[in-house]
């Protein structure tokens, strides 16, 4: 999560304070953030936008600014603000079932998993409320596999710079030291090894491992794809060690890379044995799925696993829905990725501090050579939402309608908001064309 200081905060509250067509609140977001400094975990350092209403690619602040919203709420806005399809099943749901529990059927877990297997080519749906409760239960079927084999078998092997979630599990097999270190000691046997080194892969996984797990592209990582390679490598250790492979595509799944879920980009497939999805499925209605195949779901039995809220009436509508318009959608995912991905190479050009541009679909990453959190700030500034991972790798979520239009208004703030960068940072001076 990207961090702002009290100096960011105070500038940026001044910026929000330009003249609007909506007449402002004098001092709400004043009023609100006291309350949350006093009454919440401090657990956020957010930006200083109060946002109250969204329609398409476009975020309003409380004083009526608009901002091109490239981050979609880290990947969950995919079809933008108050889509029209969404809101009218919202609606409609809401003043017939909003909850049920897993105790009683409703119409839409069945056929959201019919869906999801379709579209996966997995089998068997488990239906949660997030990323990091998905990868729990997840964890939980590669334990309980790899218990069915041999009470020593329980190692996990994942990669080095992976994020898999906040819950101890997930912290357990995220490979980064700064999201780990306050809670350690965490769960024993996860291994981790090099993105994309084969000879490491090779060398870790042997009978003690029960399960592999990998983001076909690492998001938080800084929008890293694995090798194919790499991908084929670890499904046939797993076969031959009897583990199961597991992707997150909490990120970078659902459509985000251009194909309904990212390890679809590999030709051949590489398939799972479970696959775990979140963010964009109920376009912020929270769900998470893990889909399994016949072999991983055999791990878990009656009683074993469940969730009180997971699968609920409106988010598995609001999915359904959701994955409709989404098959509509693909190949605009990647003709638009296609443009974004053109127009930032040629920013790449004349901007010396942009050392790499890497891009799947809409999920985008530009690699800098100086610290990007002023960049962001700037952005914010000048009416555009992206962020920054591991302090140099902007990160860009686009939402899947987004137009050539707005990624040509995208660009051209970046390109305004570089320039200044370039002219404060000596060294690195745009090319001249
Ligand atoms: C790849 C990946 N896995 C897991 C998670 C955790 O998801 P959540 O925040 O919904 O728990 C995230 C969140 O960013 C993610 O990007």
């Amino acid at each position: 999560m990207t961090q702002s200081s009290g100096n960011d905060e105070g500038r940026y509250h001044g910026a929000m304070s330009t003249p609007s067509p909506v007449p402002e609140q004098p001092g709400e977001f004043e009023r609100i953030r006291a309350l949350e400094s006093q009454y919440l975990l401090q657990n956020y350092a957010r930006y200083p936008l109060l946002l109250e209403r969204g329609r398409g690619c476009y975020v309003y602040d409380q004083s009526g600014r608009r901002y091109l919203d490239l981050l979609t709420g880290i990947g969950v806005n995919a079809l933008g603000y108050a889509h029209p399809r969404l809101t009218k099943v919202i609606r409609e749901q809401a003043g017939l079932l909003l909850h049920t529990s897993n105790l009683y059927y409703h119409s839409y877990q069945g056929p959201l998993a019919e869906r999801l297997a379709k579209a996966s080519g997995l089998e068997r749906t488990f239906f949660c409320n997030s990323g990091a409760e998905s990868m729990e239960g997840a964890m939980k079927m590669i334990r309980a596999h790899g218990r069915k084999i041999n009470p020593e078998k329980y190692e996990i092997v994942a990669l080095h710079n992976s994020f898999h979630g906040r819950t101890l599990g997930a912290l357990s097999i995220t490979g980064q030291e700064k999201y780990r270190k306050d809670f350690e000691p965490l769960l024993p046997g996860a291994r981790f090894i090099p993105h994309n080194d084969i000879v490491a892969l090779e060398q870790t996984v042997n009978e003690r491992t029960a399960g592999i797990v990998l983001e076909w592209i690492q998001g938080e990582g800084g929008i890293h794809p694995i090798s194919n390679e790499f991908g084929r490598k670890a499904r046939e250790l797993a076969d031959r060690y009897d583990a199961l492979l597991v992707f997150d595509e909490i990120q970078c799944g659902v459509g985000r890379a251009g194909t309904h879920f990212a390890y679809q980009l590999a030709d051949p497939v590489v398939l799972p044995d479970i696959m775990v999805a979140a963010k964009p499925l109920a376009c912020g209605i929270p769900l998470g799925v893990i889909v399994a195949n016949e072999k991983a779901a055999q791990s878990i039995g009656a009683g074993m696993h469940g969730s009180t809220f997971g699968g609920g009436p409106l988010a598995c509508r609001v999915a359904i829905e959701f994955m409709d318009i989404l098959e509509g959608l693909l190949p605009h995912i990647q003709q638009m990725g296609g443009y974004f991905r053109m127009k930032l190479d040629e920013l790449a050009k004349r901007y010396k501090f942009i050392k790499e541009v890497r891009s799947r679909g809409l999920m985008i990453g530009v690699e800098l050579s100086i610290p990007g959190k002023q960049i962001v700030l700037d952005a914010i500034d000048a009416g555009l939402l992206l962020n920054c991972t591991h302090d140099t790798v902007l990160r860009m979520l686009p939402p899947y309608i987004i137009t050539e239009k707005e990624i040509d208004r995208g660009i051209r703030i970046l390109n305004k908001v570089f320039k200044a960068a370039a002219k404060q940072s000596a060294p690195v001076e745009p090319v001249e064309h």
